[in-house]
């Protein structure tokens, strides 16, 4: 079987005063994460509309938006009008979870469902078969450059058996505190789809991509 691991760099750790140039540095990836932080969801404000329909005028990848807010149901529409190819939302902060999966289909986007390091699997069991994307948060929202969390290896393990089972394959994506090191681990558990910021905005950031395309695709191949 033919299987790659997507690569999504966080653009929350780039240089925001050379926006265009850091799109331009990290070509080579899959998608670009774009992080939509309240200050409400998540004790953080990062950025929203303008800027993304910015980055979509710019870029030529296509841009998976991560919404940390309250309230998403409300904004779905605005963040597909500005552009978002594949949009994803918190479990947590849902009040219509499949209504809002079936208007991001509607649209043509991909939908994605995110679930924080304190959340449960048992959450998806009715959307399981509805999702394009399950993003297993890492970390708590709300920062970049915060540290793994281990016990994400078990959700991992337990999600891609729930996924077994339902005889769906969504596209498993992790992130917070990812590098070339948990990049293998959590898709050696399952993981398809990898952010970064921190390990990509340094250095050569193609090489980063790169390193971390190797360790994702090492670790899946591990993979039983
Ligand atoms: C955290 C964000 C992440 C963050 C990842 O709330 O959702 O996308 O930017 O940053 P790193 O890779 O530095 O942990
Ligand atoms: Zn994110």
């Amino acid at each position: 079987m033919h299987k790659e691991v997507l690569i999504a760099p966080s653009i929350l750790s780039a240089d925001f005063m050379h926006l265009g140039a850091e799109l331009d540095r990290i070509a080579t990836a899959d998608y670009i994460h774009f992080d939509v932080m309240d200050g409400n969801f998540v004790p953080n404000l990062s950025f929203g509309i303008p800027i993304l329909k910015q980055v979509k005028a710019h870029a030529s990848l296509p841009v998976d938006v991560h919404l940390m807010i309250k309230n998403p149901d409300k904004m779905i529409d605005t963040y597909l009008d500005a552009g978002a190819d594949l949009l994803c939302f918190h479990i947590e902060a849902a009040k219509h979870a499949h209504r809002m999966i079936s208007r991001i289909h509607e649209r043509g986007a991909l939908a994605g469902v995110a679930l924080n390091p304190g959340t449960s699997l048992a959450l998806l069991d009715s959307l399981l078969c509805d999702v394009d994307m399950i993003l297993i948060m890492s970390v708590n929202p709300g920062y970049g450059g915060q540290s793994y969390i281990p016990t994400t290896a078990q959700k991992l393990k337990k999600l891609h058996a729930l996924c077994q089972e339902a005889g769906v394959s969504p596209l498993i994506e992790v992130d917070g505190g990812i590098n070339a090191q948990t990049a293998q681990e959590v898709c050696s558990y399952g993981a398809n789809m990898l952010v970064a910021g921190s390990a990509v905005f340094r250095g050569d950031y193609a090489q980063n991509i790169s390193d971390l395309r190797v360790a994702g695709k090492s670790g899946l191949d591990l993979q039983i």
